[in-house]
């Protein structure tokens, strides 16, 4: 694989687009109504046709999915349902071959209650384990401000602490802050936490050694507790990422964070836009609720065609992100993702989408695009599955064709994992396949774009050109010292036309996008867009 796909310089993030995968409900290969690994390797060349370079797979490691995956009870081995180890190397192998690189989700903060370390962790008697997670040192101490207790599970005398769902136990990296007074709460550098550090790089080993090319990090930031200002869990990933980059230089690491000032410093390459901490991104592509008089003026996101979004939402945030980590990381700015319903398509068009897509693809920092969103695939209220609860409907079956179940599986319709589209006018990359304005086909046009141009990339620079609260358009500059382009988006139905910060002597040429969208006033350059239109523009320097 070092052979095939790693060249030297420069980072192989700067052009690599990042495919999500939620292996479930990609392809079923075998007929059992589940998605797997083989169905990933089988379906390795439309991957690649999309010019994305890497994955990042959701867990595929065994647990009782009581939170998708999310409740791992063995780092170490595939689930039975997505096939082998074995199957998941021949995937890096495959994928390599292509040039495209997987990562995997690390979920570090917390296991399955069925996780050995965990069942070991509950006995009374002391034992290597017993402090692998945290625990209260009296069963009745379970009303503690701040965690998630539960009592009475074991026969041990304590509560322990949980993560997120009350099945899956904080593994313990201790407190930042230990309380004199309760001797349960541990420091970073106690043996137990030392021993899960430990831990933590032998799995990280494990998969490296075999292939992968990095991790998604699940709740990042979770891992010391009552770590105000995340210090202590930066200190943790800073360790983990001095030892990555001695014994795995070419790894990548994504934190699911949000909060890039704090992931890039402890030593993520990319961190995660998401909405918990970043309500930004709501603003951006799916806020809705419309304008509440005296507390927001606007209710809607900025790609809606009514044109009530404010961009200043997202850029305010994302630019005081982006100046603290430039040169330094990467901010990553997903299309969705199995934990956001609904889904990016939710109530718009083609041509709305392909903005969204125009902006993802244009922007600093490596963009991620959730399975299926090229294709528009829709979201849906479903029953929970799994612990999905209301995410469950942006998990659905990819649709690939019009063969029976979209030709994600042969199993029996009531078999699958989730059910697939019932509309008969269903997207399927079939269809999308065979129109050239299909917005599939867009979207592989905006991703060659990005690959062609590297002052498109990752780290090429960022300059606002006009951005007013609740107007439109917006128009940036991505720059390198070589070249650059402007990229002016206008999601509104309404034309609308501003005056650029720039005292061009040529008018910038098209490369995507409307025509003669440029004119001169005073010696500036002003941009005119129809409604619903966007452009990439090469400024002449
Ligand atoms: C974030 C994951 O994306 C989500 O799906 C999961 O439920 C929680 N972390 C808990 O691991
Ligand atoms: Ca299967």
């Amino acid at each position: 694989m070092e052979d095939t796909i790693h060249g030297s310089e420069p980072d192989w993030l700067e052009d690599t687009v990042f495919y999500e995968i939620y292996p479930q409900s990609f392809y079923d290969s075998n007929g059992d109504g589940i998605g797997d690994i083989q169905g990933i390797i089988l379906k390795l060349d439309y991957i690649q046709s999309l010019g994305v370079k890497a994955c990042w797979l959701d867990p595929c490691f065994e647990s009782p999915f009581q939170d998708a995956g999310y409740d791992v009870s063995d780092y170490y081995k595939v689930a039975g349902r997505y096939g082998t180890n074995a199957d998941l190397k021949r995937l890096f192998d495959e994928a390599g071959k292509r040039g495209i690189r997987i990562l995997l989700d690390l979920v570090p903060g917390h296991t399955s209650v069925l996780h050995p370390w965990f069942i070991e962790s509950c006995k009374p008697e002391r034992n290597q384990y017993t402090d692998y997670y945290i625990w209260t040192d009296a069963h009745w101490k379970w009303e503690i401000p701040g965690f998630k207790l539960t009592s009475g599970y074991s026969q041990r005398d304590g509560c322990y602490v949980s993560n997120f769902f009350s099945f899956q136990p904080a593994l313990n990296y201790g407190f930042a802050n230990p309380d004199p007074d309760q001797a349960w709460q541990q420091s970073v550098d106690a043996p137990g936490p030392k021993q899960v550090r430990q831990e933590l790089k032998n799995i990280m080993r494990y998969w490296l050694e075999m292939g992968a090319s990095g991790f998604r990090v699940d709740i990042a930031n979770s891992l010391v507790k009552a770590d105000f200002g995340n210090r202590q869990t930066m200190q943790l990933w800073q360790e983990i990422r001095y030892w990555l980059d001695k014994d795995f230089p070419e790894a990548r690491l994504v934190s699911e964070w949000s909060m890039p000032s704090h992931a890039i410093p402890a030593g993520f390459h990319m961190d995660f836009c998401l909405p918990f901490g970043m309500p930004g991104y709501t603003a951006l592509f799916r806020k809705q609720y419309g304008p509440s008089p005296g507390t927001d003026r606007y209710g809607f996101n900025f790609f809606d065609p009514r044109g009530h979004g404010n961009i200043m939402e997202f850029l305010d945030e994302y630019l005081y992100h982006y100046r603290n980590t430039y040169g330094k990381g990467f901010i990553s700015i997903p299309t969705g993702n199995h934990d956001i319903n609904p889904r990016i398509s939710k109530g718009r068009t083609t041509d709305e989408l392909e903005l969204v897509f125009l902006f993802l693809l244009t922007m600093p920092g490596v963009p991620f695009i959730y399975y299926g969103d090229e294709i528009g695939l829709r979201s849906f209220d479903l029953p929970s599955k799994e612990g999905g609860y209301e995410r469950t409907g942006s998990r659905t079956p990819m649709q690939w064709s019009d063969a029976p179940n979209a030709g994600f599986s042969t199993a029996n319709r009531e078999q699958l994992y989730l059910p697939i589209d019932p509309s008969p006018d269903r997207p399927t990359v079939f269809k999308h396949e065979s129109d050239p304005l299909s917005l599939l086909n867009r979207v592989r046009e905006l991703v060659t774009i990005r690959k062609t141009f590297p002052a498109l990339q990752a780290s090429a620079h960022l300059d606002i050109l006009y951005a007013q609260p609740g107007v439109y358009p917006l128009v940036y500059q991505r720059a390198s010292a070589e070249e650059a382009y402007i990229i002016a988006i206008n999601p509104s139905s309404q034309p609308v036309t501003a005056r650029l910060p720039l005292q061009a002597t040529a008018v910038p040429i098209r490369i995507y996008g409307p025509q003669d969208v440029f004119t001169m006033q005073d010696d500036r350059l002003v941009i005119h867009l129809p409604g619903i239109s966007g452009g990439i523009y090469r400024l002449a320097k």
